[in-house]
């Protein structure tokens, strides 16, 4: 399908996608939330991909959701068109996808950069929820991941405060796996996604889905959750192959079957 407002590129086995609205810093309007969560629709189906970066380029992740087009918005017509309810499409991604930022991540921009599995920053970048300056709040995910995620002062201080989060302070948080100077951003980003390709893509897709299922479920029902998913992978053949290559002291070839 072409895309309009964002680049997407595969070089198997690790897909990109771009944001592609410099003009107003990757503003987030529902058009490009719906060409990100058809691009990762594709990718997803694309056996070739393994893993996927998602990245607004190398000056700017994405300022938020895009202000022009919420400014004369009433709450009917918010919950009609389901603003926020449309990006699920990411969360509902299955295989590692793997978030570049450089500069903004800003409202929307964040809680975006909050819902990939990892997230590889340049020092360039300003994670943030600045909505409450515009009189709302965030509506992605800002108040319900940073505290799962940095705790509940943070959470406080992002959310009531709306100053940004420079990368450096978001790594000692733990908001992102890794800084780097942002013109190695992208390209640190695609080596974490080729080095989660050449693992067993059936496990990735299932521990995935259990370290998620330990941010909404109580201890016991992650832990069968998880339970559950270990004994379903020894019917792959992936198990057999990655534990008879342990055996046979050679490298494992996965086929994700
Ligand atoms: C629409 C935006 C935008 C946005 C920037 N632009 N952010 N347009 N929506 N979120 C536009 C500007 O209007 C401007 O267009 C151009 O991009 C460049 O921005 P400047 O402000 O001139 O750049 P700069 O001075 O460098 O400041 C950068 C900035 C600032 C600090 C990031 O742009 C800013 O504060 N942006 C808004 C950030 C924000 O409040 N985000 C939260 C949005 S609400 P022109 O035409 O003038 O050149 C949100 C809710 C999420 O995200 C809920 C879930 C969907």
């Amino acid at each position: 399908m072409p895309y309009e407002l964002i680049l997407l590129e595969v070089e198997p086995p690790v897909g990109v996608i771009t944001l592609n609205r410099p003009a107003v810093l990757n503003a987030l309007s529902p058009a490009v939330i719906a060409e990100v969560t058809a691009a990762l629709g594709e990718l997803e189906r694309d056996d070739s991909v393994r893993a996927v970066v998602l990245t607004g380029g190398p000056k700017v992740f994405a300022a938020g959701a895009d202000i022009g087009d919420m400014a004369e918005r009433g709450p009917v017509e918010q919950l009609a068109r389901d603003q926020t309810g449309r990006w699920a499409g990411i969360t509902a991604f299955t295989k590692p996808l793997i978030a570049a930022v450089n500069g903004y991540a800003l409202g929307g921009g964040c809680e975006m950069a909050l819902m990939c599995d990892l997230v590889i920053a340049g020092d360039s970048a300003r994670f943030g929820q600045p909505e409450i300056n515009l009189g709302i709040i965030a509506g992605a995910g800002g108040t319900q991941r940073w505290p799962r995620t940095a705790g509940k002062y943070v959470a406080m201080e992002v959310n009531l405060g709306g100053q940004p989060v420079a990368a450096q302070r978001a790594y000692q948080l733990g908001v992102v796996n890794k800084v780097v100077p942002a013109e190695m951003t992208i390209e640190a980003a695609k080596r974490v996604a080729r080095q989660l390709a050449t693992k067993p893509p059936v496990a990735l897709r299932l521990a995935k889905e259990a370290v998620n299922l330990a941010l909404e479920l109580p201890l016991q029902q992650g832990l069968l959750a998880e339970r559950k998913n270990f004994y379903f992978l020894f019917a792959t053949e992936d198990q057999k192959e990655g534990m008879h290559a342990f055996l046979e002291k050679r490298r494992a070839q996965f086929q994700g079957r």
